[in-house]
């Protein structure tokens, strides 16, 4: 029997075989099938995979020690900034433009699997790329660091690059019963519960100011209760669902990633609250209800 799939047959030679990876999903509701055929990744996909979890254990390192400089942690010395609104923009189109390009050139892109979990990234990626930075309430002064935006943006085309290429080449493919196992059906409920996490709780948040104004106020009630930062818990809810319903090491990483990146900043904002309210509610913890 031929393991190699149609199209990635020319790039055998340099391939590394997908089980040194990650479990194969080919045997329809199970998650490893004895017989399941062997996916082979090319060397390039392996490579940038570890260097982005590299780049995962960099960032955690860099933010336990200083806190990422945009939004209320923004202060001088990284360089020219342009427009917060328009910096969101364009930080985040990679995860719909570079997703998307590197989706439809896989030969797997009209599966309905791949297509599936398409639609559940571009729920969120069309909503925080275009939607969010209009709805947001900022203050017309701020400016967000190009450095920052530079890194924002190599970050989200490498992620996109590892997530899209896994759905519709690289990856070995998703039966058609992928939809019915418990594997997707858990994980886009937690996508879908993450997200519904991180929308009321921005929601919250804006509340807190009028249009146009840029100060801070002390949120209350909801997931506020019972920590200071219940958005940054629901995008990295979101992004464990996903890794589980496209139980894939390109969503695995995108999930721990996201974790390195925002555990940090969810402290940071904490000892901010912390700081600004004398008597802000001791009960409250920074991101994990109870415990952190
Ligand atoms: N996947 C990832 O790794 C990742 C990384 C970063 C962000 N995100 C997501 O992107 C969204 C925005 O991130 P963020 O870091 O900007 O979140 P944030 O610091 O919580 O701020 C969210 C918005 O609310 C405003 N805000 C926050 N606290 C406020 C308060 N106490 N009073 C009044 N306004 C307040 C902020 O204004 P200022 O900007 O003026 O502070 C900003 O406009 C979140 O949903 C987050 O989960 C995801």
């Amino acid at each position: 029997m031929d393991v190699v799939p149609r199209c990635y047959r020319r790039r055998a030679a340099t391939a590394t075989p997908v089980a040194s990876l990650w479990p194969s999903h080919r045997g329809g509701g199970s998650l490893v099938a004895p017989s399941a055929p062997r996916c082979r990744v090319p060397a390039w996909y392996h490579h940038l995979l570890w260097a982005y979890l590299g780049l995962a254990l960099l960032s955690f390192a860099a933010l336990l020690a200083l806190s990422a400089p945009y939004g209320r942690h923004g202060r001088a010395g990284w360089g020219p900034g342009l427009p917060t609104r328009l910096a969101w923009v364009l930080w985040e189109s990679p995860q719909v433009i570079v997703f998307l390009a590197v989706f439809l050139h896989g030969d797997r892109r009209a599966e309905v699997a791949p297509l599936a979990l398409l639609a559940l990234w571009m729920l969120h990626y069309l909503d925080r790329t275009f939607l969010f930075p209009l709805r947001m309430r900022v203050d017309p002064a701020r400016t967000t660091p190009w450095s920052i935006l530079a890194l924002g943006v190599g970050h989200n085309a490498l992620c996109s690059t590892l997530n899209a290429a896994w759905l519709t080449g690289v990856g070995p493919g998703y039966p058609p019963g992928w939809l019915a196992s418990p594997a997707f059906l858990g994980g886009a409920a937690l996508f879908l519960a993450g997200f519904a996490l991180n929308r009321w709780s921005d929601a919250i948040l804006r509340g807190l100011r009028r249009p146009g104004e840029g100060g801070y106020g002390l949120p209350r009630g909801g997931p506020f209760r019972w920590i200071s930062c219940p958005n940054y818990l629901g995008e990295i809810l979101t992004w464990c669902g996903w890794a589980l319903a496209a139980w894939s090491p390109a969503g695995a990483a995108f999930a721990l990633y996201t974790a390195a990146n925002l555990v940090p900043r969810a402290i940071d904002h904490h000892l901010w609250y912390l700081r600004r309210f004398p008597g802000y509610p001791p009960e409250r913890r920074a991101i994990l209800p109870f415990v952190l």
